[in-house]
């Protein structure tokens, strides 16, 4: 389970909820992998539920990172796309697998690796330099 921690805080709270609430996301689908048959219907909306959470996460904190002349703005919108296409592509392989627990796992670890990576080498460039409005 992904679990929130002071090291992950970039300061802006809104962008700090987000992030927690992506965790929450991410954790639910640890949840459905550990039932004995997944349900495609609950991972269905799970999974679109985090999609179009993610993208008006994304279009906020890249927003905030352009007012706040943020230099890790490009890398920051590099790591979007990419969060954006991993998702997609495992999900289509989940959608079209008899296997869909393995597929499902997949999308997990490469979430929780993402979130960590991105959060912590990313997203905290902008620690004491965000302007949130
Ligand atoms: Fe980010």
């Amino acid at each position: 389970m992904l679990e929130w921690k002071p090291d992950y805080a970039t300061g802006v709270l809104s962008i700090d909820s987000q992030h927690k609430a992506l965790f929450d996301y991410i954790n639910r689908l640890e949840k459905l992998l550990e039932t004995t048959e997944v349900q495609r219907s609950e991972v269905d909306s799970l999974l679109s539920f985090l999609e179009d959470f993610a993208k008006l996460h994304f279009i906020g904190e890249e927003s905030c990172m352009a007012r706040s002349l943020c230099p890790a703005y490009k890398k920051n919108k590099e790591g979007h796309a990419l969060f954006l296409s991993n998702l997609r592509f495992y999900r289509g392989q989940y959608e079209n697998t008899s296997e869909p627990k393995d597929m499902l796992g997949q999308l997990h670890e490469s979430l929780v690796w993402w979130m960590n990576e991105h959060i912590l080498k990313v997203d905290m460039q902008m620690k004491g330099l965000a302007k949130t409005d």
